[in-house]
């Protein structure tokens, strides 16, 4: 969720707090976050600043914050809105994209996504299977 804000302002944390230090979409985020997860070694508020090569937000007709699962679902299978994605190429990004992998290898101090991105993978291809609906 935090990957994929609805305003220009960036989200941390399970609570979804606003980023700190202050930063926007139009910062660049490599003047903080370098191409892997950076561990600190120093008393400090958090204990790791993430990092992967590719870091960024989704762009903006990507995003999820606060939508239903049911809009969420629409949105990622309309080419318009998921980068002109078909569903075998969606599956790819899910299943297969190392800065989504990054959610289940978060860094120190924070929660992995649940379950493994090897998992979702499998659940993605077996929603594609039975037609894609949406709830
Ligand atoms: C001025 C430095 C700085 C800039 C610029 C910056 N960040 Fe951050 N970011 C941080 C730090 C430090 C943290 C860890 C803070 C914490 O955990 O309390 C962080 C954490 C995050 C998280 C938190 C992940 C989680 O645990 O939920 C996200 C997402 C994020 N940044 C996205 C971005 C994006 C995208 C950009 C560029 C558009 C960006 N940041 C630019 C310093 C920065």
């Amino acid at each position: 969720m935090n990957c994929h804000p609805a305003t220009d302002r960036l989200l941390q944390g399970n609570d979804k707090h606003p980023h700190r230090p202050v930063a926007t979409r139009d910062t660049l985020c490599v003047t903080c976050h370098t191409d892997r997860n950076f561990t600190l070694h120093e008393e400090a508020s958090y204990r790791s600043i993430p990092g992967h090569p590719r870091w960024m937000a989704a762009p903006i007709e990507m995003a999820w914050e606060g939508k239903s699962v049911g809009e969420i679902c629409r949105q990622i299978k309309d080419p318009d809105r998921n980068g002109g994605r078909s569903l075998s190429l969606l599956h790819e990004h899910l299943a297969h994209d190392d800065l989504v992998a990054w959610g289940w290898q978060p860094g120190a101090g924070r929660d992995p996504a649940p379950g493994s991105q090897a998992l979702l993978g499998e659940l993605v291809q077996a929603w594609i299977d039975t037609g894609a609906l949406c709830p």
